[in-house]
């Protein structure tokens, strides 16, 4: 077999509203298993102090967080509060990058579920349709060229919610949020940014690799790993 491709660490990408399902799952095998049973981590982002959202989850601001101890990029808080948002928390501020920042999380190697959150409005006087940006995981390209104003219209949705499955292997998992150069027909010529509202990352063992949920024990690694669609082998 010559055409081997190396197996991709995202698994997939899914729209967010398919995953409070899985959730349970994940922090109900969190227990003592694994590296699986390091704590969650709800970062709102261009805020500070703790804040809970409407499912009484409690949310960090990055301003003061240990994960971000020397933050750049401008708090900003939204122009507008659309009635849709499930909760102002972690919604109604931002932080906005004019040039490329990175977050580092420290933890352990294994599979975990990366969520960003976006709500694309107006922050001050950072447009909403000058949001275009790329954000990588430790060199992994998660979002590119990402219109998020374009995606919030094409969806019919007023935020939007990016769920990945990344295998960190090392002992940090660092974000970074790119700009995006303007393309040449967008008619965007006051430069571009990125921003991220909130950055949610659940530890899980591997339950989409996993045939039974033998992992809750710390069980044995998984015999039968999971083919992304369109991957091959
Ligand atoms: C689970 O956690 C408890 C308390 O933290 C500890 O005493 C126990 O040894 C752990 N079990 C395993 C299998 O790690
Ligand atoms: C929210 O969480 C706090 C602390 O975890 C708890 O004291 C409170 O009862 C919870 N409220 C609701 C409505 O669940
Ligand atoms: C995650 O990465 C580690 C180290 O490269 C590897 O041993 C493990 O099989 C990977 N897990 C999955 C599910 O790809
Ligand atoms: C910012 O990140 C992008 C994408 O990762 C990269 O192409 C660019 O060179 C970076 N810019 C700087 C100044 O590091
Ligand atoms: C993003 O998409 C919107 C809507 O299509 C467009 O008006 C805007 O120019 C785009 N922004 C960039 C920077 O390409
Ligand atoms: C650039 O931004 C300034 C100030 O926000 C605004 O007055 C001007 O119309 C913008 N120019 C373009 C081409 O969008």
């Amino acid at each position: 077999m010559a055409n081997l491709q190396p197996y991709h660490p995202v698994l997939a990408t899914l729209q967010c509203l398919t995953l409070p399902a899985l959730l349970p799952v994940a922090v109900a095998a969190g227990g003592n298993a694994t590296a699986a049973s390091a704590a969650p981590i709800f970062l709102r982002c261009g805020a500070s102090g703790v804040q809970s959202d409407s499912n009484n989850r409690s949310w960090d601001g990055d301003g003061s967080s240990r994960f971000a101890p020397s933050v750049k990029g401008v708090e900003a808080a939204a122009s507008y509060q659309d009635p849709s948002l499930p909760s102002p928390v972690p919604y109604m501020a931002a932080r906005v990058f004019t040039s490329n920042y990175t977050y580092s999380f420290p933890v352990s190697a294994g599979r975990m579920f990366l969520r960003l959150y976006f709500y694309p409005v107006a922050y001050g006087s950072y447009a909403a349709s000058a949001a275009y940006f790329g954000v990588t995981a430790n060199d992994l390209i998660l979002l590119d060229k990402f219109n998020s104003s374009q995606t919030a219209l094409a969806s019919t949705f007023a935020y939007i919610v990016r769920e990945f499955s990344v295998n960190v292997t090392s002992g940090s998992l660092d974000l970074t949020f790119a700009p995006s150069p303007p393309s040449s027909s967008s008619g965007q010529n006051n430069g571009t940014y990125a921003f991220v509202n909130g950055i949610e990352i659940v530890p899980t063992p591997d339950i989409f690799t996993t045939p039974t949920p033998s992992l809750v024990d710390g069980g044995d690694p998984n015999p039968f790993p999971w083919i992304p669609p369109g991957g091959s082998r």
